[in-house]
């Protein structure tokens, strides 16, 4: 095995050894920024000559693109990694690869636990992956360095056809929330330079892609030289054939008033938010290190709202934190139900090796309770989207269409503006197109209607 050191450093150009007949199967797990570092994979190994494989029982290369949020993500990939043992039997000469944020949380015990594993490799060792995999086929290869050098500039990744194109355009985290495994498994933060940014918005478009989802532990901070993020969405907004730009996660402390200008002014950019919160307590918010209070953030709602009257928020929960108290807990409930948020990912405080709430703050919170708040906070914020959506009944909203509905003879689904899913009959119309959808009906997750000529 060839255990490199874990140490940041820059890395020198890697010579790529080619490849022919050769395909590679790469499973996601875990956010957006797995999904878009997949795609950089993909481009990756075409370039170096394989081809994709639709199943692993068809690849030469099997990778699961693995997540270490919470400790339920990484018994996933276990599980999924128990499965594909047999085919690794089957096929001794199967290359069985893990990278992402969990192979560079766990390389060591995974390569002891699952000795079938032949490749490891973190976030920042995509450009060398062909290299791991030949060296792979001899011992196992293992690449978790961190990079803060890497942007993978240049790479062109290899995208699903989609009217949505991710683009990361920051990597890494500072802000070390106490409960957060993101800053250790993805290294400093650092943002793509803007030209990049660009020019892979300008090729998204000219490939058909008619929206695009800007990526980042914390995109408000984004910045390069005089280019903030502001500046960033004002020039992705110019590149024409991109109808509709989102952008996830924004930090509640770096929402600078010139962000809300830009969005407010220009109409490209989605009137949705992915805001988290994580909790309604400001001691909890002290203890986790968000860096704002409850104050701070409904003020800056305030004045997101302000700017953006018709604003949609979805927003982050962790229910059971350390030292959450029954006050605590009822004080998130409460700002959940000040703020009304469309729609909320709401989750169980998992507790990771490795950060500062693991080592120094007990879990004090039982498992029972911690899913006892959480049903609480499903529940509450199920009624709220349910009221929410149906407001939407009678209003004609602008519908980017994605593909087939996921049940419904004859039904197209997309997202409005605001990020709600609609469902609507097809009649002819092709994916990727702007139409417009008169609401009929609502549930939790859906809004049901029927396409409307243009308003002129
Ligand atoms: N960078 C984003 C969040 C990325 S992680 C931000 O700061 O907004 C996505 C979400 O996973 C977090 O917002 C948090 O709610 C949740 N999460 C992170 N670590 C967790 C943990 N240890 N236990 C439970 N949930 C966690
Ligand atoms: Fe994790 Fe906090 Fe960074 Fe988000 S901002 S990735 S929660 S450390
Ligand atoms: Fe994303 Fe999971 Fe890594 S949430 S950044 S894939 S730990």
């Amino acid at each position: 095995m060839s255990a490199l050191l874990d140490i940041e450093g820059v890395q020198p150009e890697i010579p790529v050894t080619p490849v022919q007949g050769q395909r590679v199967f790469i499973e996601t797990y875990g956010c957006q920024m797995n999904v878009s570092d997949t795609e950089l994979m993909l481009g990756i190994l075409q370039d170096a000559g394989y081809a994709s494989a639709q199943r692993p029982e068809d690849a030469d290369v099997v990778v699961l693109n693995t997540c270490a949020i919470r400790e339920h993500a990484e018994e996933r990939v276990r599980g999924r990694l128990g499965q594909l043992r047999a085919l690794k039997y089957r096929r001794p000469d199967l290359i069985m690869g893990v990278s992402g944020c969990m192979a560079k949380h766990v390389s060591e015990s995974l390569m002891k636990d699952a000795p079938y594993v032949d490749l490891v490799v973190g976030p920042d060792s995509y450009r060398k992956l062909p290299d791991l995999i030949a060296e792979a086929r001899g011992d196992a290869a293992l690449d978790v360095r961190l990079d803060r050098g890497e942007f993978y500039a240049g790479v062109d990744p290899i995208r699903k056809a989609s009217s949505n194109a991710y683009i990361t355009i920051m990597r890494g985290c500072d802000k070390f929330c106490t409960f957060c495994i993101v800053p250790y498994v993805r290294g400093r933060e650092r943002s793509v330079p803007a030209r990049e940014i660009v020019r892979q918005a300008r090729a998204a478009a000219d490939a058909g892609f008619r929206e695009v989802t800007l990526l980042g532990q914390t995109v408000n901070s984004y910045r390069d030289g005089a280019c903030d993020f502001a500046d960033l969405l004002a020039m992705v907004a110019c590149v024409d054939g991109i109808y509709r730009i989102r952008f996830t996660s924004p930090h509640p402390s770096d929402f600078s008033e010139k962000v809300i200008e830009t969005m407010a002014r220009e109409k490209k950019i989605c009137r949705f938010i992915h805001l988290p919160v994580q909790s309604g307590s400001n001691r909890v918010l002290k203890a986790m290190q968000r860096s704002y209070t409850v104050d701070d953030y409904l003020g800056l709602v305030d004045d997101l709202r302000a700017a953006m009257p018709d604003l949609c928020l979805s927003t982050d929960i962790i229910a059971g934190f350390p030292g959450e108290t029954q006050s605590d807990f009822e004080a998130t409930l409460s700002l959940m139900a000040q703020v009304r948020y469309d729609s909320a990912f709401m989750f169980k405080y998992s507790a990771r090796k490795g950060t500062v709430a693991f080592r120094e703050m007990p879990d004090t919170v039982s498992e029972e309770e911690k899913g006892r708040r959480l049903e609480a906070v499903i529940a509450q914020q199920n009624c709220i989207s349910e009221k929410i959506n149906a407001t939407y009944v009678g209003r004609t909203l602008e519908v980017l269409v994605q593909g087939d509905a996921r049940k419904g003879e004859g039904l197209a689904a997309g997202k409005s503006d605001g990020f709600k899913t609609v469902v609507f009959p097809r009649e002819g119309v092709a994916d990727h197109a702007l139409v417009q959808v008169e609401i009929a009906r609502t549930t939790l997750r859906t809004l049901f209607g029927r396409r409307v000529p243009c308003a002129g």
